[in-house]
């Protein structure tokens, strides 16, 4: 994908005023007594901070009192920061409700699908269908606008926190009565709706509007389509909420860019692509899964996800974490050298600006096991030491920021296909579909080669492969999309289960997969979902992929019905034996490529070489699998991000300039266990 050069509100690609990559994190010095702010700033100077996000969870402070405000403490902490030079993106405090809000709108509590009203005293949104917290949470936003709009701090404003999450879907009365109304919008007769939802099955047949309800818990499993449509309501009525706060610091604080932290790939109950097309710049939070000893993986996903939401431009990483998080089974500290190896993995990836959650570690409440820049144990810490290191790093790479990444594939990411697929009463629980995109996305990554993550609406004809792993529900302009890359010249690369069903989760006319039968040439008879455990073996059929011969599957087979594609493998046992297991089909200029069952990551190696062949893609083969490589590519220079993720040191081939260590070389870099380079080419 191309990168634009306009976010699509018009503001300017990045922040104002801000000429290096940015460092720090959230700062919440109201935890803390005044005096401890000029320490922190004088701190925050030495390791090298550039900009602290402020006040995102403050509303309780700032208006202790409906409708009366303290702003004294804020100005103070604001001025106190910029004298320093240090930049704030201020937080709008509304993902954190004050007590007398609830107090005065019980009603705007949050309602769970099984009906329980969700109390005080933690965090997380009130009802997003709340009138009187929409009225509420603009009435701060503007009033924090109107004050510090024009504060030569602030470059950027940071509104709520990680929408979606703790709680997304409310089941109050008032998201009733919102989600009736989003229904008749959406579906303008009740005819549509009957249709659209399917409700000749189990009588549901609508005759009032009146009548239509969130989909709450019910004797038996609830109509998909109407849980779906429920998930899309909640997608949409945050995001109003959303649009209300930035629309409202639009108007009063004009050319400042307005985000709010996604958490892409993690969070999965908001739309991020609709999310995108709202927000001036792109951020995101990660935060590593501490059980997965290739955790780097998820990281490189989620950060090329991040990339793909921001159309290519640079994002900021709003927040990660020095070391533990404190809210896994198993809160596994970073070792030496880790916080640094994951920072500059989402460099590479194209965030300009490295940020944290903390900058102080808090004392109090429920996150004071959670590490931060500076943590409980102070500046004498492992951690604070690489803190300083770190920043000192970013210092020196300044001239990699506004340079941006190129792939040549594209995996299809669509979180209303996984809504529906998570659904209940589905052919088998085992095939999940983030495990299907995690598997060819791990593929991938060791093989080097970059990817980007596109709805399958997108335009596509940008990449060389595209590969389908979860595509469940698939609409019809979707799979024409689909057909005409093939058409054109693309590889398509489509895993089973796909094109299961369409935006009402109903099975397309002519059955599964029967939307993408022109450009795979090939059509799914019956699913054949595998007993826990089962495997089945591949026999390959033909010199095209001789590599899957005798390959191990499970979890699904499906038979398939040829239709013009030709098997390159076939099923040696199981329920489809003797069946084609893996087909390709040549359309138009391209091919189209299915795959009918499960393949792990080492399997998939197989399977993948001679897909790489069809869309001339080299990967990359004599380096080790766990060495990530990743380029930036600027107006004057490219800047090869090279991590060394194995216990042994490796020599890369790559010439130029270390700008981490100035080292220069005209072959090989040797990265040492754990070691990363950013080369400028020569
Ligand atoms: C994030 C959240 C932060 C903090 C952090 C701890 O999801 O935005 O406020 O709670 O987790 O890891």
């Amino acid at each position: 994908m191309s990168p634009s050069t306009t976010p699509p509100t018009g503001l300017p690609v990045w922040l104002p005023g801000v000429e290096t990559l940015c460092y720090g994190g959230d700062y919440n010095p109201e935890q803390w007594p005044e005096e401890v702010w000029a320490r922190d700033v004088a701190l925050m100077r030495e390791a090298g901070v550039t900009l602290v996000s402020v006040g995102i969870f403050s509303w309780g402070l700032l208006e202790p009192r409906e409708g009366e405000f303290d702003f004294g403490w804020l100005d103070r902490v604001l001025d106190l920061l910029h004298e320093a030079g240090i930049q704030v993106d201020l937080g709008t405090p509304t993902a954190s409700p004050p007590a007398w809000f609830f107090h005065a709108h019980p009603d705007a509590r949050v309602v769970t699908r099984d009906g329980t009203t969700l109390g005080f005293g933690s965090r997380g949104m009130a009802s997003p269908s709340s009138p009187d917290y929409r009225r509420a949470s603009v009435r701060i936003t503007r009033e924090l606008a109107r004050r510090y709009g024009s504060h030569p701090a602030v470059v950027l404003w940071h509104v709520h926190n990680e929408y979606g999450t703790p709680v997304s879907e409310c089941y109050s009365e008032h998201s009733a009565r919102a989600f009736r109304a989003w229904v008749q919008r959406r579906y303008g007769s009740l005819d549509a709706l009957n249709e659209a939802w399917g409700t000749a099955f189990w009588g549901q047949h609508y005759a009032e509007w009146a009548h239509v309800s969130p989909p709450s818990i019910a004797p038996s499993v609830v109509n998909p389509a109407q849980r779906l449509d429920f998930a899309r309501f909640t997608s949409d009525a945050l995001l109003e909420c959303f649009v209300a706060e930035r629309d409202v610091i639009h108007a009063e604080a004009p050319g400042i860019p307005v985000t709010t932290n996604f958490m892409a790939g993690s969070c999965q109950s908001v739309d991020l692509w609709a999310w995108a097309r709202e927000v001036d710049i792109v951020s995101n939070d990660h935060y590593l899964t501490a059980a997965d000893d290739r955790n780097q993986v998820g990281l490189a996903l989620s950060a090329d996800l991040t990339r793909s939401l921001a159309g290519g431009r640079p994002w900021l990483l709003m927040e990660h974490s020095t070391s533990a998080v404190n809210w896994q089974p198993r809160n596994v500290a970073k070792r030496p050298g880790e916080m640094a190896r994951n920072s500059l993995a989402h460099l590479g990836r194209g965030a300009d600006g490295i940020l944290f959650f903390q900058w102080r570690a808090s004392r109090s409440g429920a996150e004071k096991f959670h590490s931060a820049m500076l943590p409980h144990a102070g500046t004498r810490s492992r951690v604070w030491t690489e803190v300083c290191a770190l920043g000192h790093d970013l210092a020196a790479l300044t001239e990699v920021r506004g340079s941006t990444v190129h792939a040549d594939v594209a995996i299809l990411w669509d979180w209303q296909s996984f809504w529906a697929q998570d659904l209940e009463w589905r052919p088998s629980v085992d095939l999940g579909h983030r495990e299907r995109i995690d598997a060819f996305y791990d593929r991938l990554w060791r093989d080097k080669l970059t990817v980007d993550f596109a709805h399958p609406e997108h335009d596509l004809s940008g990449y060389r492969l595209v590969v389908a792993p979860a595509s469940y529900l698939l609409t019809s302009q979707g799979a024409a999309n689909l057909t005409r890359y093939v058409e054109a010249g693309g590889t398509l690369l489509v895993s089973c289960f796909s094109a299961t069903v369409d935006e009402n989760d109903a099975v397309p006319e002519g059955g599964y997969l029967a939307p993408l039968r022109t450009a795979l040439g090939v059509e799914v008879d019956e699913l054949l979902p595998l007993r826990q455990g089962d495997q089945v073996h591949l026999a390959a059929s033909g010199p095209v992929a001789r590599a899957l011969d005798a390959i191990t599957a499970d979890v699904w087979c499906e038979d398939l019905a040829l239709a013009g594609a030709t098997p390159v493998a076939v099923f040696a046992d199981g329920p489809a034996a003797g069946g084609p297991a893996v087909t390709r089909h040549e359309h138009g200029a391209g091919t189209g490529w299915y795959v009918s069952t499960r393949l792990d990551v080492d399997a998939l190696a197989a399977l993948l070489a001679p897909v790489y062949a069809d869309a001339g893609l080299s990967p990359v083969v004599d380096l080790p699998q766990d060495l990530e490589i990743v380029t930036r590519h600027g107006t004057t220079h490219s800047y090869v991000v090279a991590i060394n993720h194995t216990d042994e040191a490796a020599d890369v081939p790559l010439t130029g300039t270390d700008l981490l260590t100035g080292e220069t070389s005209t072959s090989s870099f040797t990265l040492a266990a754990g070691a990363v380079r950013v080369v400028r080419s020569a």
